[in-house]
């Protein structure tokens, strides 16, 4: 049975020294996110019976705060809980439970394991009395080890500070993830002392409190130790970061994506996808994406708040920032479309193009080497290679207005403000300043070509 109110505690106050940074520890991101916000939504799994969300902050805790400020009101709101001075996971816990009724259920995650699965912590949840998780990581130094009597009942938890050499030889530690009835908590943490090796208030310590008792005390050993692994350094940011990834793309390969590579593939936001979507491998994708039936992404691709619509095709090394992809369009290799553009169906871009807040209307094409920048494009149009709109006087930007079926010759440039007409014809190696009526062939060179019959070819110099 479910409890009838949760609240969950997380503890984030920690100064996380080893990260060697000036960024609080739990804003660093895990799949583009702040780890602090991957714990949040462990709990917020939990919406349905969640009545209380407290993050227990310290180190960094305007910075913490800014940042969600910042961001759209999550289902449970947060509580933020000041602990000014780090005295222990006891000390952080006895300050949120100040919060929360005695009737509730508590459960404590830590700000800075962000790859827990919510799986995990549903037993927890859902158990009566005190209820912890434990693992057996390869490598058990420096963490509580959970105290088993004969019959495998849990007693206690020894830090390792504390441990001696036989209790360190025990494989079995506390995750720090736990939970219990609020109302015994709160008697328990006002009871602890911290007249241990650390001089801190130890959470842990209540567990011998609660057996003393007669309160029920489960653990619950997971399955895999290194998802329950905290994040104290670079390389353990790293390593989250890998979990993150892989459990995302199984999640989203499972769920009708076709992936190359499960372990090359990154997603730091949202993908919403269609049927036959394939993505081949080293590619980034950021922030909102989304991918229509059919769509084909070549590797080596970072997209990043786009619309990609079915069949459209994104070749290697592209990259597509706050823009549209029309159906049918094919972009790349070696492209780069860059925010506010928006491409119609069967558009193409080739390689070398550089698109900017700018409109292409449907069959448009630019194959190579050119850069389109606030400009209204119209359908059919050819930009031929090297084609530049010089859309930037130095001071102001000025656009560019091109209508269905021109033909842009090679390397011209369009000095905007400037429009050309439907149908017009620019010459190759011209440069348009003014306007180009529709239909008309357009030449503006500085002078047109000639040759040099008693031309002699420059000599080398001794
Ligand atoms: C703690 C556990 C240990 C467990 C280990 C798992 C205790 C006494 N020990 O040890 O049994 O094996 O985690 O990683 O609980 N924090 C605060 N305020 C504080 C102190 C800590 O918010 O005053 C936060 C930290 O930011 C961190 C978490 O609590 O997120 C754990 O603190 P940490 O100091 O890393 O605990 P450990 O000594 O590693
Ligand atoms: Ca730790």
């Amino acid at each position: 049975m479910n409890p009838p109110s949760l609240h969950v505690i997380v503890l984030a106050a920690g100064k996380g020294t080893r990260m060697k940074s000036s960024l609080p520890k739990v804003l660093h991101p895990v799949g583009g996110a702040p780890m602090l916000q991957r714990v949040i939504e462990q709990a917020l799994c939990f919406e349905q019976w969640l009545e209380g969300l407290h993050v227990v902050i310290g180190h960094g805790a305007e910075q913490v705060r800014r940042w969600f400020d910042g961001q759209p009101q999550t289902a449970v709101p947060l509580t933020w809980v000041l602990q000014a001075e780090q005295l222990g996971t006891g000390h952080a816990v006895a300050q949120a439970l100040r919060g929360i009724p005695d009737s509730a259920r508590v459960l404590v995650l830590y700000g800075d394991v962000p790859t827990v699965p919510p799986e995990e912590l549903q037993p927890l949840v859902d158990a009566e009395g005190l209820c912890l998780l434990t693992a057996c990581p390869a490598q058990p130094a420096g963490y509580g080890r959970i105290l088993r009597d004969g019959d495998g009942r849990v007693l206690g938890i020894v830090e390792h500070a504390e441990a001696t050499a036989e209790q360190r030889a025990i494989g079995e530690i506390n995750t720090g993830i736990l939970a219990a009835p609020a109302a015994k908590l709160k008697r328990w943490v006002s009871r602890l002392s911290a007249n241990n090796a650390k001089g801190e208030y130890y959470l842990t310590d209540c567990v011998a409190m609660a057996v003393a008792e007669g309160t029920a005390v489960t653990a619950m050993l997971a399955p895999d130790a290194a998802v329950l692994e905290g994040v104290n350094d670079p390389l353990q940011l790293t390593e989250a970061e890998r979990r993150y990834q892989l459990r995302q793309a199984r999640l989203l390969a499972a769920a009708g994506l076709y992936l190359a590579d499960l372990q090359r593939f990154d997603l730091r936001g949202t993908l919403s996808f269609g049927c036959d979507v394939r993505i081949d491998v080293g590619c980034v994708l950021e922030g909102e994406v989304a991918l229509g039936d059919g769509v084909q992404i070549g590797p080596y691709c970072v997209l990043r708040n786009c619309r990609i619509h079915a069949g459209a095709r994104i070749e290697a090394h592209t990259v597509i920032d706050g823009a549209q992809v029309g159906q049918d369009a094919t972009v790349g290799p070696f492209a780069r479309l860059r925010p506010g553009s928006v491409l119609g169906p069967q558009v193409h871009i080739g390689n070398f193009v550089e698109i900017k807040q700018s409109r292409l209307g449907a069959g448009t094409k630019a194959g190579h080497l050119a850069y389109v920048g606030d400009a209204e494009v119209g359908a059919g149009v050819n930009i031929s290679a090297g084609v530049i709109t010089c859309n930037y006087d130095g001071a102001n930007k000025h656009r560019t207005t091109i209508g269905d079926g021109a033909f842009i010759g090679t390397d011209s440039q369009l000095i905007a403000p400037v429009t050309v007409g439907a149908g017009a014809y620019i010459a190759a190696g011209s440069t348009i300043r003014h306007d180009a009526p529709a239909g008309q062939l357009t030449v503006c060179r500085a002078r047109e070509q000639r040759s040099v019959p008693d031309w002699q070819p420059p000599k080398q110099q001794r």
